[in-house]
């Protein structure tokens, strides 16, 4: 597709968009609330000014501003990447033990898995990442280098890690995850050692990316499954069409369904300050900056992605 049939379906040129897209950067600046995570020393730390936001289109532009090159804590958005690699080897067999409802619960609550036999609502709350954890651990030999391989060739950038500092403290103030853990253990939903589902886990949260790196890596959910850079089809249009649904429906907790409302676009959010919201057939838009609301979803971030998809008209519904 050239890039005037491309955009011919799109609100705007690529100078326009830019423009757009600065004029909301700017004006985000006063837009902002909330306070940064403080459940481990390494994210409190954080300065919480700084911001980016980057916008990855699918004829390979990544239109970018602000802090785009400084890598934070993925925290949550990286469940995408874990969920991608978990469908790749379990198929339909991974609906048995994790399912696609909305929670209508905090992230990281406890009550609603004991009422529903260690089975997790879905796989964007903690318990069903950790239960995806636990069958990349148990299905992959190298389940971290398997991860970051397919992170660093999605967003051809060799050089992303798991931030060791954000690992040590996850590990340590990992509680409340290992009695979602151990819980799911005792229904027999985990395979494998709790630690080791949840050493994953922790892992995968502390990976750390720049908004640029994040808004590239996950265009193949805005292209039917296929990294419009390299051509290479990392899941099926149908699993490509269900983790949207998963995000549609419960990529922002428990604030998904204002989401959709007012923005429209399959998204998820990370305690880091990370928002990636995927335009079908467009691309990939991350917005970053460290304060939250009361849900755990960047305040300044959801400012800039509603704002886009209101001036570009992109929303899905
Ligand atoms: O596991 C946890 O609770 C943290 N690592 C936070 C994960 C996260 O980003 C939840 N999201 N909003």
């Amino acid at each position: 597709m050239s890039h005037d049939e491309m955009y011919s379906n799109q609100v705007s040129a690529p100078a326009d968009i830019e423009a757009t897209l600065a004029a909301i950067y700017q004006a985000a600046k006063d837009y902002d609330g909330g306070a940064v995570a403080d459940y481990i020393p390494a994210l409190a730390a954080i300065d919480a000014n700084q911001y980016a936001l980057s916008v990855a289109t699918l004829d390979g532009r990544c239109y970018a501003f602000g802090a785009h090159e400084t890598p934070f804590s993925i925290q949550s958005i990286s469940k995408i990447f874990g969920l991608v690699m978990a469908m790749e080897r379990l198929g339909d067999d991974l609906w048995q033990r994790v399912r696609m409802e909305p929670s209508g619960q905090a992230f990281n609550s406890i009550v609603q898995l004991e009422w529903e036999q260690g089975i997790p609502r879905n796989p964007m709350i903690n318990a069903g990442a950790i239960l995806v954890s636990d069958v990349l651990v148990s299905h992959y030999s190298t389940s971290k280098s398997a991860v970051l391989n397919m992170v660093r060739r999605l967003a051809h950038n060799d050089h992303i890690c798991s931030d060791e500092q954000v690992y040590l403290s996850e590990l340590e103030h990992g509680s409340r995850n290992s009695a979602l853990a151990y819980l799911m253990k005792s229904f027999g939903n985990i395979e494998s050692d709790v630690s080791e589902a949840l050493d994953h886990y922790f892992w995968q949260c502390s990976l750390a990316m720049t908004s640029s790196d994040l808004a590239r890596s996950l265009t193949f959910l805005a292209n039917g499954g296929v990294d419009p850079l390299s051509g290479q089809q990392l899941c099926s249009k149908r699993d490509t069409q269900r983790i949207n649904a998963l995000l549609g429906t419960s990529g922002m907790y428990d604030q998904s369904g204002q989401f959709a409302f007012e923005v429209g676009l399959p998204a998820k959010s990370g305690v880091g300050g990370g928002i990636v919201a995927i335009v079908p057939s467009f691309g990939v838009i991350c917005a970053w900056s460290p304060r939250l609301n009361s849900f755990g979803n960047s305040s300044r971030g959801m400012w800039m992605v509603r704002e886009i998809a209101s001036k570009l008209g992109l929303s899905v519904y």
